[in-house]
């Protein structure tokens, strides 16, 4: 997607993927996440999610990637903080305590922007992009990855005969192909979910939770 679609969507307050609650995945896996060690967690992608303020409460360190300002700007001030803010060439850093959220291109960081990470948490990342990108996402985020780290996954799955995304559908057979060359995978859950539009819910979405975990 142009990064224009995604200034418009959060201009215009269509953010339906955005949940007050945390997600499930994270509650309930959080530990085979971490290794119930102190960790410093990437979430790419993270718009202005609540799960990173979950990982920041559980005593962990966060670093998201969010292309838009302004839901970097909605982030930090819901939740009443002030970050410090320090502008790089590929990336506008905003820390506060242990969440650092870096205003970038995903595309565009390297590893120095982000720093060392030991895990990575993908919800409505993977999904959020076309078929011709999730390649070169794939490959870019365990590029930011060291060995051995896990990588907490949600897709979705429905008939996108009809209908298109975002979100996109991502079959479990494609989960295989794009991470199994790079990473033991396991699926930790499946099921039918209404986390979902009535579009997609009419569609059959099914959701999956996976843990991949980077050789
Ligand atoms: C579907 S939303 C999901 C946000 C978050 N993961 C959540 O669960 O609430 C996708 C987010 O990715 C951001 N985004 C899209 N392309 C991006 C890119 N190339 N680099 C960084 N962020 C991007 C969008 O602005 C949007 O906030």
């Amino acid at each position: 997607m142009e990064p224009g679609f995604w200034q418009q969507r959060w201009a215009t307050g269509q953010v339906g993927w955005h949940r007050e609650e945390v997600n499930e995945a994270v509650s309930a896996n959080l530990d085979r996440l971490t290794s119930g060690r102190r960790s410093r967690i990437l979430v790419p992608l993270c718009g202005k999610s609540r799960d990173l303020v979950y990982f920041a409460r559980a005593g962990h360190d966060v670093v998201g990637i969010e292309l838009v300002e302004q839901a970097v700007h909605e982030f930090f001030a819901e939740h009443d903080a002030k970050p410090t803010v320090v502008r790089g060439p590929r990336a506008t850093r905003y820390r506060a305590r242990s969440l650092t959220i870096l205003q970038a291109d995903f595309f565009d960081v390297t590893r120095d922007d982000v720093g060392e990470v030991d895990c990575a948490y993908d919800r409505a990342a993977l999904i959020a992009l076309p078929p011709e990108d999730r390649g070169r996402y794939v490959s870019h985020l365990l590029e930011l990855l060291p060995s051995g780290a896990p990588i907490l996954l949600v897709t979705l799955d429905y008939d996108d005969s009809a209908t298109s995304g975002p979100p996109f559908a991502v079959s479990d057979e494609e989960v295989h192909e794009r991470f199994g060359p790079s990473c033991a995978v396991e699926r930790l859950a499946h099921g039918a979910t209404r986390d979902v539009s009535e579009r997609l819910r009419d569609a059959g979405a099914r959701e999956s939770t996976w843990l991949l975990t980077r050789h």
